[in-house]
């Protein structure tokens, strides 16, 4: 599978979902190493990068040990889609340039950008073709649902051939219309049903509700899809990709699981997340850096089922410094077994 002239040389690629606080430097460098084939950059408005405000531009850092990276951009306005699409590859050389349709919240959706777009197709289809001309060495992706709300949940096949014809190489769609926000079930038969379309050459990335290898598996082979895109079951849980990998790759070999074992022991997960708090200090600075990981933290299915955890819980999340973070990891160390 490639998108534009980046080769994907596994047969299931499986990448990071963009997620606004997230999916910062850090974090995308962990899930990198843990297996992750493609990378993507939360959302970086477009409108805050042609006016040149700093916490954007600094959302726009990339490394090369994370390459494979994608960075996604949001906006309603063609002129700054287009500009804010050549800043973006002027500074930071994405391999992929990722345009997002699909955010449903209020502040973006409500004012016409991000999955707001799904109510004004010719806006949408114009901002495509401008930044695809905009950037004519950097493929172009989009990001998109499937439609506005439940009457219109089928528009993703006209859509899809749509954002085709404007020229994108890549195209990700989250199984939800904007109107089920988060709530429900992602529909992967529509995704299924885009990517079936014989019209359709460009790879399908299918998201959404990916939570276990399992399901990984299934996605691709009950639907076809060319990749598969993670979000919320990375939260404290990096090795996601580990198992996901680990399980496409190894299935039907004898002695697979017991092998991963030793990898995915609580103690090697321990190790990860602190792992994780380091890298985020390092690569942003310790309040920040301790801000994004301690929510990771509190979440990781590593600490459930430890008795009364609640408690530390709310330490974690109220924890300052690296020093602070890692005397309560330590502290139920001895518990995660
Ligand atoms: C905290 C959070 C922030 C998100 N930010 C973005 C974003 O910046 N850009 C985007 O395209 N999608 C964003 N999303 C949506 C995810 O990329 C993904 O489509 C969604 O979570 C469904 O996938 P999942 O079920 O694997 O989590 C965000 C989701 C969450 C939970």
């Amino acid at each position: 599978m490639n998108i534009g002239n980046i080769v994907f040389s596994n047969p299931y690629p499986v990448f990071l979902a963009p997620m606004e606080d997230v999916t910062d430097i850090g974090f995308r460098l962990l899930c990198k190493q843990m297996g992750a084939d493609l990378v993507y950059s939360e959302f970086v408005s477009s409108d805050a990068l042609v006016r040149g405000v700093n916490r954007s531009l600094e959302k726009l850092q990339v490394c090369d040990e994370e390459r494979p990276v994608a960075i996604q951009i949001y906006g309603r306005f063609v002129e700054a889609m287009r500009d804010a699409a050549q800043i973006v590859v002027e500074q930071a050389h994405p391999d992929i340039l990722d345009i997002n349709f699909g955010c449903p919240v209020k502040r973006v959706a409500g004012k016409g950008a991000g999955a707001g777009m799904l109510q004004n197709i010719p806006l949408m289809l114009e901002i495509t073709r401008a930044v695809v001309d905009a950037v004519p060495g950097t493929p172009v992706t989009v990001k998109t649902r499937l439609g506005w709300d439940h009457e219109h949940r089928t528009d993703i096949t006209t859509i899809a051939e749509q954002l085709q014809d404007c020229g994108i190489q890549g195209l990700t769609i989250h199984g939800r219309t904007r109107a089920q926000m988060y709530t429900g079930e992602a529909d992967w038969s529509l995704i299924g049903e885009v990517k079936q379309n014989p019209r359709i050459r460009i790879p399908i990335i299918g998201n959404g509700d990916i939570t276990t290898p399992e399901r990984a598996r299934e996605c691709f082979e009950r639907y076809g899809v060319d990749a598969i895109m993670v979000g919320r079951a990375t939260f404290g849980r990096p090795w996601i990709f580990r198992e996901i990998r680990n399980f496409l790759d190894r299935q039907g070999e004898k002695g697979a699981e017991q092998a991963d074992d030793n990898v995915l022991s609580p103690e090697w997960k321990l190790s990860v997340l602190k792992q994780q708090v380091l890298t985020s200090v390092e690569r942003i600075d310790e309040y920040r850096g301790i801000l994004h990981s301690r929510r990771h933290l509190a979440a990781s299915p590593l600490f459930k089922g430890i008795p009364n955890f609640r408690e530390t819980r709310i330490r974690m999340l109220r924890a300052e410094t690296t020093r602070e973070l890692f005397d309560i990891m330590e502290s139920v160390r001895p518990l995660i077994y």
